[in-house]
Formats: structure tokens, C-alpha cells, sequence
């Protein structure tokens, strides 16, 4: 099949074209160009929000994989303009070029009722998909890792310098950590499952680990001890106030940690695995094997 990945340049994206192009997929990438072109793969360059040379980018496709999204806003990249106007551009292009097929990428408690905008913008784009009349699959990750991710990176990165790592709200609430080659797996091995079509599915591994969990078996597998000091809701806020305001106006990005993560960070990010392995008919890689192959031990 002829493919067009949106964000195949992106953590997700580089993984989900790697596995298209080794099942023998042609693959067309969209991206605006700010990390560089993918190895291999024709690349479009262009943003979702603007209509003009999306059709292009549609045209000849078979199906597209549609990934682009954001986890921080900056200028004109906002939650609603990313995820639902530019969800709204790229349908109406691939209708317009005549794709029947759309792979869709959300998140695990994206809702009409969440407190996060993230997730009730991922929920909106939702909704467009389902309405937009083509064969549609939606996949809805709780927190993706693999080598190149920015979650697992960062503690490990930090137990590098400091002696501490934070801990946010005493860091009970509780995810399904899922390899960045088991979403991939999904995405591409529902282009040729029919039976997928009009599905929603929750991407998850088979283990729940709270967040204090989740550093403890990041830090064994650096081989460091490190103190987890668990950090006030109210401290966190007042860090996601500061960085918000700091890091677009003085280093021109998005800043690391923003008020709506820690509207997500409040609520366990866990749903039910059990029909993605059954439909797709794989066992999840474990958390603690997974990132073994990438995390860096220390000497
Ligand atoms: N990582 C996770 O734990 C996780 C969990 C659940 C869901 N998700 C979802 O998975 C998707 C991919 O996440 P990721 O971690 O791979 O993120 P990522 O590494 O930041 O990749 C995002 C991609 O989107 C592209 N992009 C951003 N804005 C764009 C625009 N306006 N027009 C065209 N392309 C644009 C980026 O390329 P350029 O910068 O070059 O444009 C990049 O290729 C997102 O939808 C995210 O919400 C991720």
C-alpha cells in the first residue's frame, strides 16, 4: 500500500515507518521539517494547520497513519489547532484525494469531560474522525517509551546529575507503559485487518505501575540509587506557571512541564489491553526488559 504518515518524523513516527517499509509498505511522511527528513521515505513538508498542499500530500495514498500531535502549546501550535483544525484539514484533503483508509492516533482518557485540554482537543479530533466517512481505526496509547522517547529519557538523563528525582502528587497515579514498537505494530498491522474498522482500542502493556514504580525500575536499570522526593501539587503548579512563561519567551520552545500535564498527571492513565492482543495477536514487550535496550547504564 501506498501510506502517508503525519508526524513520521516524530518518537512514534520513525518507529511506525521503519515497521511499514519492512512490510514492504510505500511510505510518504508529513512533517513540518523541524527535526530533518526520514531515511528512506519520500518527505512532504508541510504543517496541518495550513490546507494548502495537504491534498497533495494525500494524493495516490491508500491509507493515511496520522500521528501528528503535541504534548506543550507554542504560538500558533495549540491543542484545538493541532489536533482538531488541523485533523479537520487533513481529513477533508484525503477525502478530497480519494483515501478510504485513516489510522488514528489519540490517547488513552481522551473525553468530553477531561480536565485536560489535551484530551478533550484529542477527543474532538475523534469525533471528526468517526464523522468523516472513511474506514477509520483510533488507538489510544497510555505513556509510549522506546529509545529516542521523553519520559523515561528524562529521569535517566536526570539520575545523570542530581541526587534526587521528583516525584509529582507523591506520584501514585498509575499508567500502562507500552514499547514504542508495540504501538507501531498496531498501527501497521491494522492496514490489513479489516476487522479493525471501526474500532477504538486502548494501547496499553499488561502491567500498571504507578509513577513512584515507574522510576524505581528506570533507576535499576541505571544501576543508581537516587532520592524519589514526592512534590506538592501546588509546588508543581507553581513550577508549570513559571516554565510556561519562561520557556516561549526566552528560549523560543514549549515549555517541559505545563498546568494541563499536571491535569493528566492527577489521574491514573490505565484502560484494558485485552482486545489489542487479541485483535492484533502479540505479546506486549515488559516495561523492564523494554527499556533495558536503551536506558544507559552507569560504569
Ligand atoms: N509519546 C507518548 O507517550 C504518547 C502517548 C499517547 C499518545 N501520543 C500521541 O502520539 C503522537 C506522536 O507522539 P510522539 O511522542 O511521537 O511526538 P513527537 O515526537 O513530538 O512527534 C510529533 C510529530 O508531529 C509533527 N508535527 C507537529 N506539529 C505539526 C504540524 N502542525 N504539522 C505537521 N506535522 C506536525 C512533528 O514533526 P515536525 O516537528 O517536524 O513538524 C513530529 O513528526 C501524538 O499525537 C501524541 O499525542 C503519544
Amino acid at each position: 500500500m501506498q501510506v502517508l504518515v503525519t508526524g513520521g518524523s516524530g518518537f512514534v513516527g520513525r518507529e511506525v515507518v521503519r515497521q511499514l517499509l519492512e512490510r514492504g509498505h510505500r511510505v510518504r511522511v508529513l512533517a513540518r521539517g523541524t527535526r530533518g527528513g526520514v531515511e528512506g521515505v519520500e518527505t512532504v513538508a508541510g504543517t496541518i494547520l495550513e490546507p494548502v498542499g495537504l491534498r497533495r500530500a494525500c494524493e495516490g495514498c491508500d491509507a493515511v497513519i496520522h500521528l501528528v500531535g503535541i504534548i506543550t502549546e507554542l504560538k500558533e501550535q495549540t491543542y484545538e489547532a493541532v489536533h482538531v483544525r488541523g485533523t479537520q484539514n487533513l481529513l477533508s484533503a484525503a477525502t478530497a484525494a480519494g483515501v478510504r483508509r485513516w489510522i488514528h492516533m489519540s490517547a488513552m482518557g481522551a473525553g468530553p469531560e477531561s480536565e485536560a485540554r489535551y484530551h478533550r482537543s484529542k477527543w474532538a479530533a475523534e469525533g471528526l474522525v468517526r464523522g468523516g466517512g472513511m474506514a477509520w481505526t483510533i488507538f489510544q496509547p497510555s505513556i509510549v517509551y522506546g529509545a529516542g522517547d521523553g519520559f523515561v529519557n528524562l529521569f535517566a538523563g536526570m539520575s545523570r546529575w542530581s541526587p534526587v528525582l521528583p516525584l509529582m502528587g507523591g506520584g501514585r497515579m498509575r499508567f500502562q507503559p507500552v514499547a514504542v514498537e508495540d504501538v507501531a505494530r498496531c498501527f501497521v498491522g491494522a492496514l490489513d485487518r479489516p476487522e479493525t474498522v471501526g474500532k477504538v482500542y486502548e494501547v496499553g502493556g499488561r502491567e500498571r505501575f504507578t509513577l513512584r514504580e515507574i522510576l524505581e525500575e528506570i533507576l535499576k536499570a541505571t544501576g543508581r540509587r537516587r532520592w524519589l522526593m514526592p512534590v506538592p501539587w501546588w509546588l508543581g503548579e507553581l513550577q508549570a506557571r513559571v516554565l510556561e512563561w519562561v520557556f516561549p519567551r526566552v528560549l523560543g520552545k514549549g515549555s517541559p512541564l505545563n498546568r494541563d500535564q499536571l491535569r493528566m498527571l492527577r489521574r491514573d492513565t490505565v484502560g484494558d489491553e485485552a482486545p489489542m492482543i487479541r485483535d492484533f495477536g502479540f505479546e506486549p514487550v515488559r516495561f523492564r526488559e523494554g527499556i533495558r535496550k536503551y536506558v544507559p547504564r552507569s560504569k
